[in-house]
């Protein structure tokens, strides 16, 4: 999402935001389900939460924060623009498509993965920090923040169940809710309820053979290496699943159905990475702040 005409839909519509919200909250709870006992604590006084919603609550403040005055800044860390050409060449190459003056998401993971890490920071600090990340994954697991076309598919006019949206809502939103039958104004249950089976998935069910390759190039020495290998991942879905004929074959086209059926699955794998990996994630970075709690301010009570 980064038309300026959204600031004023998302202030109309409260829960319209990126992953629609939806997306980010579940992200958030399906990671809540796998951290470690260590992460939950240090997150949650981190935070300032010690319920069970202390990652979900703070998922979407970074899609607020970007349509406040103090924070609009801090937009194009959201997406990274790839300037491939689908459906023939899909393709990141950070040099190219990381903008030197704004960032990208891979170069955002990168600084609030650090600051996050930095325990001369303020904890203020380091909670922007954590949101951050916690939001960033999400966002870079969307197809459409990994791509520059028609900015990132909000030029692309789609119909969906006969409402009119632009295609990267489509891939934010309208699928995501579609697949959970409705969401009926309250993202968080509905959130939560979908994280857990697909929490269930992961442990026991269809994903869980292919979980642990999951992480194979998650290096938390190396935040710029994972949040691009990840970014690279979700960008040969737009060859694949989101533009697999282009752009002009599904413009003005009707996507509740056919487009749907083969979507559907490819959202629902990306939300489950996203949470497991932001799990893996934060646990990285707890565990590199314990090897270090010689030093004092190591939990972020000590300051
Ligand atoms: C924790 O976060 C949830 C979700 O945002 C919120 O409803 C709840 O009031 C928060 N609890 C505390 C103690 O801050
Ligand atoms: C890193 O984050 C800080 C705090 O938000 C910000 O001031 C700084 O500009 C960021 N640096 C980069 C390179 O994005
Ligand atoms: C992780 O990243 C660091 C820093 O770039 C590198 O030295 C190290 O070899 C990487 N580890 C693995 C397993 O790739």
């Amino acid at each position: 999402m980064r038309s300026s005409t959204l600031a004023v839909s998302v202030a109309a519509l409260p829960g319209a935001l990126a992953w629609g919200g939806f997306g980010h909250i579940t992200v958030a709870y399906i990671a809540s389900n796998f951290v470690s006992s260590d992460t939950t604590s240090y997150l949650q006084t981190l935070l300032r939460n010690d319920t069970g919603d202390y990652l979900a609550g703070v998922a979407t403040w970074a899609d607020s924060a970007r349509y406040s005055k103090w924070w609009r800044w801090t937009g194009g860390f959201h997406y990274i623009d790839a300037k491939d050409s689908p459906p023939s060449y899909c393709g990141i190459d950070y040099e190219r498509d990381c903008k030197k003056d704004q960032g990208c998401v891979v170069s955002a993971m990168h600084n609030y993965t650090t600051r996050l890490l930095d325990t001369e920071l303020s904890l203020y600090e380091r909670a922007v920090a954590a949101k951050f990340v916690i939001h960033f994954v999400g966002d870079i697991h969307q197809p459409l923040h990994t791509e520059d076309v028609e900015r990132g598919g909000n030029g692309i006019h789609v119909t969906f169940d006969g409402a009119n949206f632009n295609l990267h809502h489509v891939w934010d939103t309208s699928i995501a809710e579609k697949l959970v039958g409705g969401i009926h104004r309250k993202p968080y249950p509905y959130a939560k309820k979908w994280a857990d089976e697909l929490t269930k998935e992961i442990k026991v069910g269809k994903y869980s053979s292919g979980s642990a390759n999951w992480l194979k190039n998650t290096n938390i020495s190396d935040p710029v290496s994972t949040a691009l290998a990840w970014a690279i991942e979700g960008n040969a879905l737009v060859c694949t699943t989101v533009l697999p004929e282009g752009a002009e074959a599904i413009r003005n086209q009707e996507l509740g159905s056919d487009y749907y059926e083969k979507a559907a699955p490819v959202v629902e794998a990306q939300i489950a990475k996203a949470g497991y990996r932001l799990a893996a994630w934060l646990d990285l970075i707890v565990a590199s702040l314990k090897t270090r709690s010689s030093s004092p301010a190591s939990t972020p009570g000590d300051l």
